[in-house]
């Protein structure tokens, strides 16, 4: 049987979550925004997912914006809140830790371009905001809005987004936290995290893909990025994708009823994982020591390139991923790793298991055995 070990890049659809869109796509079909019976079964639906997925956040129904994901949702908040703000030679500044995924990266580095000043956040050897280094850039000037997110998808390093908040509030600004790995694996609040603007998907968490959300606050003013028919009360412009977002609801309903059991099994899985890791020579675990998702491990193996050992584990059955599968294949080693400060080779022979609702001990163990033999054959 293959093993399927890459459920930060995406997780399949959990059958309860498909029971519930299948009516959407072969019964209900009306536009929510049209005023007829079929408009406002269509918006009904609409308006409950919403709530499911508030209630998941620890928002407001009224703080959830529907997206195509989080990539449009990091992009909304970081260009959404930049917009039609006047670039003035001394505007207050972007800063993002260097660990953020590239969507809200080239959001920032997007914003670059148009003139504003951007700055990354440091983050030490284990991934960690470095809160000295961040205290120091913060009084340094006026800052618009940070982007941190709350777990990292590669090493799932978790941040103190709550203590990041006070620090921005206090300089005036906003912000802006990715929770898209931390949903359904770690339980958190939006209303009492300080964040003031939140980014989630749906295909992380069993959901289907092309489906997010941005959570905003009220005092937050934002600029859409998406003009059109004025949906989503005139924050993104477009037919709303019904039947994903009763997916997302229905995902997010099950996470938040599930997280608990989900995170003790995983920490049970993780604790065997890493066991088994530190038996085998040569063996670096990423953020180690430091609180990360308790289904993520990312490694390095000494002599291994990352690439490399990720397609031999996939001939053995085994998929993995050798950092963000967004970065996979370019040739470059996981900048998560560098902003970290770990030399090129080291992140260059990355490894990233991310477990999920159906691993098991077995696969894990099997997962080890595949490991430990591929390396005998490099020593050899
Ligand atoms: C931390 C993080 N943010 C954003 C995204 C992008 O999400 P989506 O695939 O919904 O655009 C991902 C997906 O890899 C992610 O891991």
């Amino acid at each position: 049987m293959p093993i399927y070990f890459d459920h930060n890049a995406t997780t399949p659809l959990d059958p309860r979550v498909l029971d519930a869109m299948l009516p959407y796509l072969s019964g209900p079909y009306g536009n929510a925004s049209s005023v007829h019976r079929y408009g406002r079964a269509a918006r009904d639906a609409i308006e409950a997912a919403r709530v499911q997925v508030a209630a998941l956040a620890g928002a407001e129904a009224s703080e959830v914006t529907f997206t195509s994901g989080a990539t449009e949702s990091n992009n909304l908040a970081l260009k959404g809140l930049a917009d039609g703000v006047p670039r003035a030679a001394d505007a207050a500044r972007i800063l993002y830790g260097g660990t953020e995924h590239p969507a809200v990266l080239e959001a920032a580095e997007a914003l670059r371009g148009q003139g504003w000043p951007v700055e990354t956040i440091a983050v030490d050897r284990s991934g960690v905001i470095d809160w000295p280094a961040f205290e120091a850039q913060l009084a340094g000037g006026p800052v618009r809005l940070a982007a941190l997110m709350l777990a990292n998808n590669e090493t799932g390093v978790i941040h103190d987004t709550a203590r990041a908040a006070a620090l921005v509030h206090a300089r005036g600004g906003l912000l802006h936290v990715d929770a898209v790995q931390a949903a359904g694996k770690l339980a958190f609040d939006f209303g009492s995290s300080g964040a003031d603007l939140m980014s989630l998907s749906a295909h992380k968490l069993y959901g289907p893909k092309g489906v997010g959300a941005l959570l905003v606050k009220s005092h937050v003013g934002l600029a859409t990025q998406l003009h059109g028919g004025g949906q989503e009360r005139g924050l993104r412009g477009g037919t709303e994708n019904l039947a994903a977002i009763v997916g997302f609801g229905a995902a997010c309903a099950l996470a938040a009823a599930e997280v608990e059991g989900r995170m003790a099994r995983w920490t049970e899985l993780k604790a065997r994982l890493e066991a088994g890791l530190r038996r085998l020579p040569g063996i670096t675990i990423f953020g180690d020591g430091v609180a990360r998702l308790a289904n993520t491990v990312q490694f390095g193996v000494e002599g291994w390139e990352g690439e490399a050992l990720l397609m031999a584990l996939d001939r053995k059955g085994i998929a993995v991923s050798s950092g963000s599968a967004c970065a996979s294949g370019t040739g470059e080693p996981s900048h998560v790793l560098l902003a970290m400060g770990w030399p090129r080779d080291i992140a260059f022979s990355a490894i990233r298991v991310s477990l999920g609702l159906a691993s098991t001990e077995a696969e894990i163990d099997r997962f080890l055995i595949v490991l430990g033999e591929l390396k005998m054959q490099v020593a050899a």
